[in-house]
């Protein structure tokens, strides 16, 4: 049944996470900021849940070991499973580094589509838009991602976007044709 048709049914509307893995300056947020833009202007309800910004207030809290990792994405994935059963497309950009947790998050919300951002260490390093990458070289940061600190790339992701040679509109495309198609199943 598609989206309409259930609604027509009194069926709940249920929504959506779009979980954006990848690399610091992989591209995650600006891709995100493309999508969000297309669904808004289809008078789309959408939420962003960006790692940076959810660092400023719900995962004050937590820092970048591994336990502290795992325990920003948990409580991501709460946040996005509500809004996600409330109808919500939900955009998820975290680093999001463990597998594990990746998937925990999967099978917490339900109805997840996996994006992995992909742009290779050196496209990241080169862009540095925080300048993250060179303090962690000369060893300001400790327990960078991708410097001392692990990345695990998704093994069958639903969209893969190359940010080294796509543009972000090109990525956000094949990102939104992924969740109109899984919208109308
Ligand atoms: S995650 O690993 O827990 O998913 P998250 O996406 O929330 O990370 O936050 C990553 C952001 O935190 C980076 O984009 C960067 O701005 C900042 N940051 C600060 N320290 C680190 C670090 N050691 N590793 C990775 N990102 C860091």
């Amino acid at each position: 049944m598609g989206r309409e048709q259930a609604i027509a049914h009194g069926k709940p509307r249920a929504g959506l996470t779009v979980w954006f893995t990848g690399l610091s300056g992989a591209g995650k947020t600006t891709i995100c900021r493309y999508v969000q833009m297309e669904l808004a202007a289809r008078d789309m309800a959408v939420e962003v849940l960006d790692g940076d910004v959810v660092r400023t207030h719900l995962c004050k809290d937590l820092g970048y070991s591994e336990a502290d990792r795992k325990e920003n994405i948990r409580r991501i994935a709460h946040v996005a499973k509500m809004l996600t059963h409330h109808g919500k497309i939900v955009l998820v950009a975290a680093i999001s580094p463990y597998r594990s947790g990746r998937d925990e998050a999967r099978s917490i919300i339900g109805n997840f589509i996996e994006v992995y951002v992909n742009a290779s260490l050196a496209v990241c390093e080169q862009r540095d838009p925080k300048g993250l990458y060179h303090k962690a070289r000369i060893g300001m940061i400790h327990g960078f991602t991708g410097i001392d600190d692990p990345y695990e790339a998704p093994l069958s992701p639903d969209v893969e976007c190359f940010t080294g040679d796509e543009t972000p509109q090109e990525s956000a495309a094949k990102v939104f044709a992924s969740v109109m198609a899984f919208l109308s199943r």
